[in-house]
């Protein structure tokens, strides 16, 4: 089961929401991250809405969250344009030529003449702070966002806010070098009374116990002194990091070719996909009765189980292949070794799991998809959704 610990949950969203009160902006759940959407009710209150990828999870931001919507896709189609005039209240564009081809149909709505929908541009500064090039919007040749010297001489009437999103899993350091880049390139548009809102993206890793804080809220308030504009930050990963774990069952545990093989009920590629894409190796705890390690815990603990955490492999007396139960050869999410002997019906606990994994989920080889639970401030287990052979059969037409 994925198992999403709703004090944990609510104690990223304080902390969220005592940022936003200290520098004086707004702060949106990204739904990419996260998009449980049983646990909006208790986290609501802390933060201002969402903001969402395209139609669909604006359409969900709607219906669940009912607060500020923010839609930022790479490419809308009019049908879509259409229908997200109805009720987002940012809209961003991620090149020029979208943005002119319904700037028209946009500028005629009564929602954009009352300023109830306002639109803007996202902008690539070109400095990238990240490792990653797969995750890096600035990376050369990038498709997301514009670059300052489209912006010169173009039409911009209609737009009120510039947006970028250039920071993955990163301290305020590197939002305070973004800014500098984006005031050098686009400082003028900010400057003119026209651009009422700066939006900074995701990508703060504003609730990690390293993270300067403090400098992010003197970044913003320097910002909105600066160019008198709103300032938007729509972190995903913010919200839902050390909230959840996946817990899975061991059903198989044999030898072969010089390897101790764990056949396991979840899968990386099917339950946990970033494993293999970006690639990471995540903790993993072994839930047991007796003789627990007490330095390292799951985010996510049940009274009365122990855990003891994988070691590399080698590093502990017994090794072993975690594997998935499909066909890809590739469906190993580690080796890892335990204090005791692996037997089937022994539960594995793999950490942070909550953010862009339950997201990512597919039933790709017709594997049963975990439930997805809550752990209760008391104790108690919700679970908050069962999948079933139905659920598989119906995706596929
Ligand atoms: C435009 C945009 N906003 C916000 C986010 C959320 O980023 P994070 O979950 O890293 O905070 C992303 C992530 O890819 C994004 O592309």
């Amino acid at each position: 089961m994925f198992l999403i610990s709703l004090a944990a949950l609510q104690r990223n969203t304080k902390i969220l929401s005592d940022l936003k009160s200290a520098a004086g902006c707004h702060l949106v759940l990204a739904l990419k991250g996260f998009s449980c959407w049983k646990t909006f009710g208790y986290i609501r209150e802390d933060l201002d809405g969402c903001c969402a990828s395209g139609l669909w999870e604006a359409m969900l931001a709607r219906e669940h969250f009912q607060k500020h919507i923010i839609t930022y896709s790479p490419a809308y189609c009019e049908a879509e344009i259409a229908e997200l005039l109805e009720f987002t209240h940012h809209l961003d564009f991620n090149s020029l030529s979208q943005w002119y081809r319904f700037r028209d149909t946009i500028m005629k709505h009564p929602r954009f003449l009352s300023r109830e929908l306002l639109c803007g541009l996202r902008i690539n500064p070109q400095h990238s702070t990240g490792d990653t090039p797969l995750y890096d919007p600035c990376v050369a040749g990038s498709r997301l966002g514009i670059t300052a010297d489209q912006l010169i001489g173009a039409d911009l009437t209609g737009l009120s806010g510039l947006h970028f999103h250039t920071l993955c899993e990163q301290n305020s350091d590197d939002l305070k070098s973004t800014l500098a880049a984006v005031d050098a390139k686009f400082g003028y548009l900010l400057r003119s009374p026209q651009f009422t809102y700066l939006n900074m993206g995701g990508g703060h890793w504003i609730t990690k116990p390293f993270y300067d804080r403090e400098r992010l809220v003197r970044l913003v308030k320097e910002t909105k002194a600066r160019y008198g504009v709103d300032v938007w930050l729509e972190p995903g990963e913010a919200i839902a990091i050390h909230t959840g774990v996946l817990r899975a069952t061991v059903m198989d545990v044999f030898h072969s070719a010089g390897h101790n093989l764990v056949i396991l009920d979840i899968s990386a590629t099917a339950h946990m996909p970033d494993v293999l894409e970006m690639p990471y190796r995540p903790d993993v705890y072994l839930v047991d009765h007796h003789k627990a390690e007490k330095d390292f815990l799951p985010s996510v603990t049940l009274p009365g189980e122990h855990y003891h955490l994988g070691g590399e492999a080698g590093l502990k007396k017994f090794t072993y292949r975690l594997g998935g139960p499909t066909c890809l050869a590739g469906d190993v999410t580690g080796d890892f070794s335990f204090p005791r002997e692996l037997q089937v019906g022994d539960i594995l606990c793999f950490d942070d799991m909550a953010h862009y994994t339950m997201v990512k989920t597919t039933m790709f080889n017709g594997v049963p998809h975990p439930p997805i639970c809550l752990l209760h401030h008391d104790g108690s287990i919700e679970t908050l959704r069962e999948f079933h052979y139905e659920d598989f059969r119906d995706r596929l037409c």
